[in-house]
């Protein structure tokens, strides 16, 4: 029997229903879902689950994409075209299609609206119910494992619009200790007080850059001394300079945070010089 799924705005067969490669789901998890269950082919809670839809969108400011009513029948019409009497439907709303960066797309950016629906027979479930099931423990890791370079980005994406709506390029992200773990895509790093070179240590919840991994050998080729150790914000203020590293932004010198002048507000020698050095580097040595 052919399924069908709902996508932003037409019924479409379920083996060729696409959403953009640039959906900000596909690319950051920027979205949110809901599950219905349904009964003789009707919705079991409908308000519930919309109402903590509609919660979940508001907080991620992502615009509601349709009304009530408009969402019910969408709902209801690929319960009825999947002919499911018994099974859910699943609905997930995404921050819509833009070019890949970390911030918000601009305003009017419609959401992604996809719905699909399937059939589980109910008796499925009361067999398992008999008998009862086993569960088993795990460590709660959502989301401790940041050193995996996941497209699970929402937090960083949350992040760096906060660091935009501040005037700011970067957010420097900080743990319960008030230490700083790394920016929403890039490493952190300062030349401290003493003048010593410090990024945060990569056995820690950072994802191990590869831009930061070549700047601590060209580190250590100029022989300047490097303390791989976590810093707090206090720290970076006292620092001489300040800078973070990626792919896209090389060596980035950093000159303030939180309003705060680093150093004398100017880029530092030190990054300046590890920029210069990265970048020749990285043209000689591009394939
Ligand atoms: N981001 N930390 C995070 C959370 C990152 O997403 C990135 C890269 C880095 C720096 O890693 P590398 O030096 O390997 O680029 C650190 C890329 C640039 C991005 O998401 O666009």
């Amino acid at each position: 029997m052919s399924r069908v799924a709902y996508v932003n705005g037409t019924y479409q067969p379920h083996g060729q229903a696409t959403v953009h490669v640039e959906d900000r789901g596909f690319q950051f998890a920027d979205g949110v879902y809901e599950v219905w269950s349904v009964f003789d082919g009707r919705l079991a809670d409908f308000d519930g689950h919309l109402t903590r839809l509609h919660r979940s969108l508001d907080e991620l400011r992502i615009p509601i994409p349709m009304s009530r009513q408009a969402m019910e029948r969408v709902l209801k019409e690929t319960v009825r075209r999947n002919r499911v009497n018994e099974g859910l439907v699943y609905l997930q709303v995404t921050r819509g299609t833009a070019r890949r960066d970390h911030p918000f797309p601009a305003e009017g950016t419609p959401p992604s609206v996809v719905v699909t629906a399937r059939s589980m027979p109910l008796s499925k479930g009361d067999a398992s119910a008999q008998k009862g099931v086993a569960v088993v423990t795990h460590p709660d890791i959502r989301w401790g494992r940041c050193d995996i370079k996941t497209v699970g980005l929402l937090p960083n994406v949350l992040a760096k619009q906060a660091a935009k709506e501040k005037g700011a390029a970067e957010a420097w992200m900080v743990d319960e200790m008030g230490l700083v773990t790394e920016g929403s895509s890039t490493n952190a790093w300062i030349v401290d007080e003493h003048g010593k070179l410090r990024t945060r240590d990569s056995q820690s919840n950072i994802l191990r850059g590869i831009t930061r991994a070549a700047v601590m050998k060209l580190i250590e080729a100029e022989g300047l001394e490097l303390d791989e150790r976590a810093f707090s914000v206090e720290e970076v203020k006292r620092a001489r300079e300040a800078f973070y590293t990626s792919a896209t932004g090389f060596v980035m010198p950093a000159v303030s945070i939180d309003g705060a002048r680093i150093g004398d507000g100017k880029p530092g020698p030190i990054a300046t010089k590890l920029r210069t050095l990265y970048l020749d580097q990285a043209r000689d040595e591009a394939i």
